[in-house]
């Protein structure tokens, strides 16, 4: 069976791109950090959502030999400039907690931040880089696709499912958040469904070839 690396350490973010993954890519394992020999992997230090898929997925290759997908995602809020963008993670500063505290931590510091903005300034976008690269004769290929969820954040939190900022926003046309929607539905609309679904025919073409 081919087989293709997920490079993310994002339990519930792997779970979701697994789920995507398994519709898109029948016959293809998908392996997770789990599946392979520890590495170090690299710090998110470029500026955009694609650089930083992009080192997460030459790392995976160098590190694994296998051919590699790696994402970069976030929220970008129109009335803070696009930020958190890349910081999205790490935004309340607690890149070392668990999920769920620092989680809670970035979404109580976005409600403070956005706590003076009107609902109709409230707008942004979820936003996911995929980088799929894979060793090849002449060294590594690389394709990149993007997936863009417009919404907005709204006042509190609402929902248990989907993680991160999933509490506070609800997308274009909805008047639930992405918490409260069932898995499939979310991934139906989200950035990463967008993008994985994109990238799973190259995916799928360059594993045949
Ligand atoms: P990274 O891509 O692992 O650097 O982190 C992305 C961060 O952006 C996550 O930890 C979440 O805080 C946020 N994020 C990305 N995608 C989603 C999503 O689908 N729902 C909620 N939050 C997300």
């Amino acid at each position: 069976m081919s087989r293709v690396f997920l490079a993310s350490r994002n339990p519930k973010k792997l779970a979701e791109m697994q789920r995507i993954l398994a519709e898109h890519l029948p016959g293809i394992a998908v392996l997770g950090l789990d599946d392979v020999p520890a590495y170090d992997e690299p710090a998110e230090t470029e500026p955009t959502f694609e650089g930083n898929a992009r080192l997460k997925a030459l790392a995976a290759v160098s590190a694994t030999g296998l051919p590699s997908l790696a994402d970069d995602s976030g929220i970008c809020v129109d009335a803070l400039n696009g930020m958190p963008g890349v910081l999205s993670a790490r935004w309340a500063g607690l890149a070392e907690a668990d999920g769920a505290t620092k989680d809670r931590a970035n979404n109580d510091l976005l409600l403070a931040q956005l706590s003076d903005v009107p609902d109709d300034r409230r707008t942004a976008q979820f936003r996911c880089s995929v980088v799929f690269a894979r060793p090849t004769a002449d060294g590594v290929a690389e394709d990149v696709v993007e997936g863009v969820m417009p919404g907005r954040v709204i006042r509190s939190m609402r929902g248990t499912g989907g993680f991160g900022y999933d509490v506070l926003f609800c997308a274009d046309g909805y008047d639930v958040t992405t918490a409260e929607l069932p898995a499939d539905e979310k991934d139906a609309i989200s950035h990463r469904g967008k993008a994985l679904r994109a990238i799973a025919p190259v995916v799928a073409r360059a594993l045949s070839d």
